[in-house]
């Protein structure tokens, strides 16, 4: 067992780092004023391979491993967390269609989308009725002669309207239950694909640099040849792409709140009550040391998880497992933060403001604790 990175783990994270610091966080706050999407960015990052850091380099993407993909999420969102979810579920687009598409899909969609060219890839799973519970979705793919029509709603779609890529999962078979549900790659609504729209975009308690979408499919039409990995074989497709993607969300968590962790124990030492910093009041100084401890269980749980990930093991349990102990303690760290900068933390003049609302959603989405709680829990039984 090493802790360290290797050479070339290091080299991504430090590129990362790099961009992180000079390109996303001088404008961070101003983004998460205005509701700014960091178009430019993207395509920025896109350039330094950050939007395929798995993905084969005879794809356009950087062919690096998991855990360097990890250890940059973790310096994205440390900088940007609104920039570290587009970055996130591209990823997580790219590498699946990379891993599971045709060679013409391959080639049509996945350098586009490492590039910046289609700027961010969205994955249109869950519906306003069908969150926590895909297989319950209501969106159908019928047969219109050699076509698939689709049609219904998606909602909770990280740049929905931006993505220039979607994987869209739709019902083939109604009497198939999950066995029934297919994978589309569907063009995104700046490609104006007719029957695309957007119904909303959703005002959020925090990521307001990144935009999430309610979409209407109202008969839109695909052809064969964008069925993603078989009829009939999405659901298992979208499971396998979210365990994956929880690394991702586990890693985003561990970089806001080690951001956060960062300007606390900054404050702290300057900040003085009583003749000294507040630092050296044990009450403080036990409040950031159990912070610090946290958030580094969870980072080499995460660590963990994309380790095995890259070994070709198993690892639904460790990821989720990761994403449920990193956004908890994400939260809590943030929460400590907080309390450390007192009044000033509760006011946008300080950075903590802005991680404490953008870190709760990552406790909701791509699976709630809960539902990471029932993963772990049948991985449980499966290992007796
Ligand atoms: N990898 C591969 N296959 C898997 C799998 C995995 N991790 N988990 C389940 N499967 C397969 C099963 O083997 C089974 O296959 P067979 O048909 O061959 O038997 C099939 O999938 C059905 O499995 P289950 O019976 O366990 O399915 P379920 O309906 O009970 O659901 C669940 C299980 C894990 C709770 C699942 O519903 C789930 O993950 N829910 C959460 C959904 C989620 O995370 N949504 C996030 C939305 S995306 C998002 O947030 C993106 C964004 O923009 C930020």
């Amino acid at each position: 067992m090493d802790f360290a990175p290797t050479e070339e783990q290091e080299a991504v994270r430090r590129l990362a780092r790099d961009v992180a610091d000079r390109l996303l966080a001088p404008r961070a706050a101003a983004r998460d004023v205005a509701g700014t999407f960091p178009e430019a960015e993207l395509r920025e990052l896109a350039q330094l391979g950050l939007l395929g850091i798995v993905v084969p380099e005879a794809l356009g993407g950087a062919g690096a491993d998991v855990i360097a993909y990890a250890l940059a999420m973790q310096e994205i969102a440390r900088a940007d967390a609104s920039v570290a979810v587009a970055v996130s579920v591209t990823n997580m687009v790219a590498e699946l269609i990379a891993k599971v598409g045709t060679d013409a899909q391959r080639r049509a969609f996945v350098p586009a989308l490492v590039s910046g060219e289609a700027v961010a890839g969205a994955f249109a799973l869950s519906e306003p009725q069908a969150g926590s519970d895909p297989a319950a979705m209501a969106t159908t793919a019928t047969r219109v002669g050699d076509r698939w029509r689709l049609t219904g709603s998606k909602a909770w779609i990280t740049s929905g309207d931006r993505a220039g890529v979607m994987v869209v999962w739709a019902v083939t078979d109604a009497a198939a239950g999950h066995r029934g549900i297919t994978a589309f790659l569907v063009p995104g609504v700046p490609h104006g694909t007719p029957g695309l729209s957007v119904i909303r975009l959703e005002e959020k308690m925090g990521l307001h640099g990144s935009t999430t979408a309610q979409l209407a499919l109202d008969g839109v039409e695909v052809g064969d040849d964008a069925v993603l990995g078989g009829v009939g074989g999405g659901f298992r497709l979208a499971m396998m792409a979210l365990d994956g993607g929880r690394i991702g969300i586990a890693s985003q968590a561990i970089g806001i709140a080690r951001g956060a962790l960062e300007a606390a124990i900054r404050y702290a030492g300057e900040r003085e009550t009583f003749g000294q910093a507040i630092i050296k009041h044990q009450g403080v100084g036990a409040l950031l040391a159990d912070a610090a401890t946290w958030l580094d269980a969870a980072t080499l749980m995460t660590l963990r998880a994309a380790a095995r990930k890259q070994a070709g093991a198993a690892f639904t349990r460790e990821a989720a497992m990761a994403k449920l102990l990193a956004t908890e303690t994400a939260g809590k760290v943030c929460d400590v933060a907080l309390q450390v900068h007192g009044g000033n933390g509760y006011t946008r003049d300080f950075p903590i403001e802005r991680a404490y609302r953008d870190v709760r959603v990552t406790r909701i989405y791509e699976g709630t604790s809960e539902i990471q709680r029932i993963v772990i829990a049948r991985e449980l039984v499966r290992g007796l």
